[in-house]
C-alpha cells in the first residue's frame, strides 16, 4: 500500500499491547494501516470499523495475510455496540478510534475534500447517505453557514465568507471545490502573504458539518468504554482541538463514572516527535489519548 503511513503507531502498540493476542476494535479502520501493525505484532483479531466502503476495500487489500483474523464492517463507530452484538462479542481487549479523515479520501480525485483539484463539492466520508457539500451550500441559510463555518472552521471572517456565498449561489450552484474556493479566497479582507490558504477553514467547516463529525462523539467513547473488558484500552487519535477537546473531557467524565469507569493514561496528549512530522507531514496535528478501563 502506497502512500499512507499511520500516525503514532509505536505509542499505539505500546498502549494497546497486541504482542499478547486479543481482540481489537478498530473503529476507524481506514486503508488498514493500524490494523496491519496490531496484527503483525500478534493481535488474534480485529473488527474494523469504517463508514467509507471504498476505505473498506482498501483495508480488505492491505490486510490480505490476515483476512482470516479480520473482520471488516461498514458501519459508523457511533454503533458500536450494534456492530459487537451482530457479532456475538460482549467484550474487546482494546479500541483504538485514529478521527477524521484518510490520506486516501483527501487524496484521490472525485472525494470533494480538497480545493487543491476542481471536482464536484460532496465531501462525504460515506457516500451511500447523507446530503454533499453542495446540498448544504445550497440550502442553509446565511446564519446557519456563518454559524458552522464559525464553530467548526474557527474562522473569523464566517460571516463575510456566508454573505459572499448566499450572493454567489444566486447566480448559480456552487457545486465545485473550485468554484467554493474562488469564492472563500476572494471573501478575505487580506490578500497578502498567508501561512494556509484562506479557503482551508472554510473546507474544513463543512467537512465537520457535512460528516457530522463532533455530533455524538462523547457518546461513542462511553459506548467504546462500556464494550472493553476490566484492565483493557481505548487510545483516540485526533487531527483537531474541537475533537480533541471532546475526547479530554469525555474520557475525563469517564474517570468518575460508576460504570465503565476509566483510568486516562495520559494526561497530556502524546503527540509526534519532530522526526515522525518530518517523514510524514500529516501526523503534524496528531494527539494521542489513552485511557484504561478500571470498573
Ligand atoms: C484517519 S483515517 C484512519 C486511518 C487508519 N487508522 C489507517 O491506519 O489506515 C479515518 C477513517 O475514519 C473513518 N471515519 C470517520 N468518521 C467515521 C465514523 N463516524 N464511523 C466510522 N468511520 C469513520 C473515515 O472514513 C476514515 O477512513
Amino acid at each position: 500500500m502506497t502512500g499512507h503511513v499511520p500516525v503514532l503507531t509505536a505509542e499505539v502498540l505500546h498502549q494497546l499491547r497486541p504482542e499478547f493476542g486479543g481482540v481489537f476494535v478498530d473503529c476507524t479502520v481506514g486503508l488498514g494501516g493500524h490494523s496491519r501493525v496490531l496484527l503483525a505484532a500478534g493481535a488474534a483479531r480485529i473488527i474494523g470499523l469504517d463508514r467509507d466502503a471504498e476505505a473498506l476495500d482498501r483495508a480488505r487489500e492491505a490486510l490480505a495475510p490476515w483476512l482470516e483474523r479480520v473482520e471488516l464492517v461498514h458501519a459508523d463507530y457511533r454503533s458500536i455496540e450494534a456492530v459487537l452484538d451482530r457479532l456475538g462479542v460482549a467484550v474487546v481487549d482494546g479500541a483504538l478510534a485514529d478521527l477524521g479523515v484518510s490520506s486516501m479520501q483527501l487524496d484521490e480525485p472525485g472525494r470533494g475534500f480538497s480545493f487543491q483539484r476542481d471536482e464536484p463539492l460532496d465531501m462525504r466520508m460515506d457516500r451511500s447517505a447523507g446530503e454533499t457539500a453542495a446540498d448544504l451550500v445550497a440550502r442553509s441559510s446565511e446564519r446557519d453557514l456563518a454559524d458552522a463555518i464559525f464553530q467548526y472552521g474557527e474562522e473569523r471572517h464566517s460571516r463575510r465568507i456566508a454573505r459572499a456565498i448566499v450572493d454567489a449561489r444566486r447566480q448559480s450552484p456552487i457545486d465545485t471545490t473550485g468554484r467554493l474556493a474562488a469564492i472563500v479566497r476572494r471573501a478575505m479582507p487580506h490578500r497578502g502573504w498567508m501561512r494556509i490558504d484562506p479557503a482551508t477553514r472554510t473546507f474544513q467547516a463543512l467537512r465537520i458539518w457535512v460528516n457530522r463529525e463532533l455530533e455524538g462523539l462523547d457518546r461513542f467513547l462511553e459506548a467504546a468504554a462500556r464494550r472493553l473488558r476490566l484492565g483493557a484500552r481505548l487510545v483516540v487519535i485526533t487531527f483537531h482541538s474541537l475533537e480533541d477537546r471532546i475526547v479530554k473531557h469525555t474520557l475525563r467524565a469517564l474517570e468518575r463514572s460508576d460504570v465503565a469507569a476509566m483510568k486516562v493514561l495520559t494526561k497530556k496528549p502524546i503527540v509526534p516527535t519532530d522526526e515522525e512530522v518530518q517523514r510524514n507531514p500529516r501526523a503534524r496535528s496528531a494527539k494521542l489519548r489513552a485511557a484504561e478501563r478500571i470498573i
